[in-house]
């Protein structure tokens, strides 16, 4: 079964990092934030990892007051050990929510507690690193008819999917503000030792919204 499309929207700041250390930091405009709920329509489900549950708690619904918001996509936490704040909104109440776990990581408790509170829990293999293999999640969705997966971070999440060269296609919205130090950068390694190796864009566009400007297109892998 073909794995899903996945399109990668996150939110910048002019030196490249998505939020200052362990705090929601919101760098969208009004404009980028109708533009999120659009994508967020557009797609199958939307997808984040354990942190940024922990830390944005998002909804992850859309809320545009189209009609779409009747039909917001499936919500996605990667969270290896199922350790995730037990209200998080992301959980909704409305049955719509899958939390991926990794083989041998899963704990006992933590399952019974989301599945009570109407999550469904899939476990998924590992990857080397100890997380939820990309792959593996990736065939999971896929089996329950996702096509169009959109991912939108955080930093470590966004870092394997582009290692797993996963990513077909990037939107960054880019905020005409400077967060320096400590912020989390929108990227860790992946895997570019020189400028040959790095990952690019085809078929960008260019777009306000607002005072800030997205910058999209699909990605080429060297
Ligand atoms: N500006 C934006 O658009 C935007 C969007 C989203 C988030 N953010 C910001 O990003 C920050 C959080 O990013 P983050 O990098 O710390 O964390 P993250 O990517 O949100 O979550 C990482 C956690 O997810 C779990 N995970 C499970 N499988 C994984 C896998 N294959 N790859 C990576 N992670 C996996 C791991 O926790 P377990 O060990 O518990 O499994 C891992 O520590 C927050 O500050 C948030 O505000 C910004």
């Amino acid at each position: 079964m073909a794995r899903p499309l996945v399109t990668v929207h996150v939110a910048q700041s002019l030196d490249g990092r998505i939020g200052i250390e362990g705090r929601a930091t919101p760098l969208s405009t009004a404009e980028g934030r109708a533009y999120a709920h659009a994508m967020r329509a557009s797609h199958d489900a939307v997808l984040v990892g354990a942190s940024t549950v922990r830390i944005d708690d998002p909804r992850l619904t859309v809320r545009d007051g189209s009609e779409a918001e009747a039909r917001s996509p499936l919500r996605v936490v990667l969270a290896s050990s199922l350790d995730l704040p037990r209200g998080a909104r992301v959980f909704g109440g409305d049955g719509r929510s899958i939390v991926i776990g990794a083989e041998g990581r899963v704990r006992a408790e933590e399952r019974a507690a989301l599945e009570a509170a109407g999550v469904a829990v899939i476990v998924g293999p590992r990857s080397e690193d100890g997380r939820v293999a990309v792959e593996g999640a990736l065939t999971i969705l896929a089996e329950r008819g996702v096509r169009r997966l959109l991912v939108e971070g955080g930093s470590k999440v966004l870092t394997s999917f582009l290692r797993a060269k996963c990513v077909d296609s990037l939107s960054v919205e880019i905020a005409t503000r400077l967060l320096g130090s400590p912020g989390t950068g929108m990227l860790g390694a992946i895997g570019v030792g020189a400028i040959g190796e790095a990952p690019s864009l085809t078929g960008v566009t260019v777009e306000r919204l607002g005072e800030n400007v997205i910058v999209r297109g699909d990605v080429v892998y060297a």
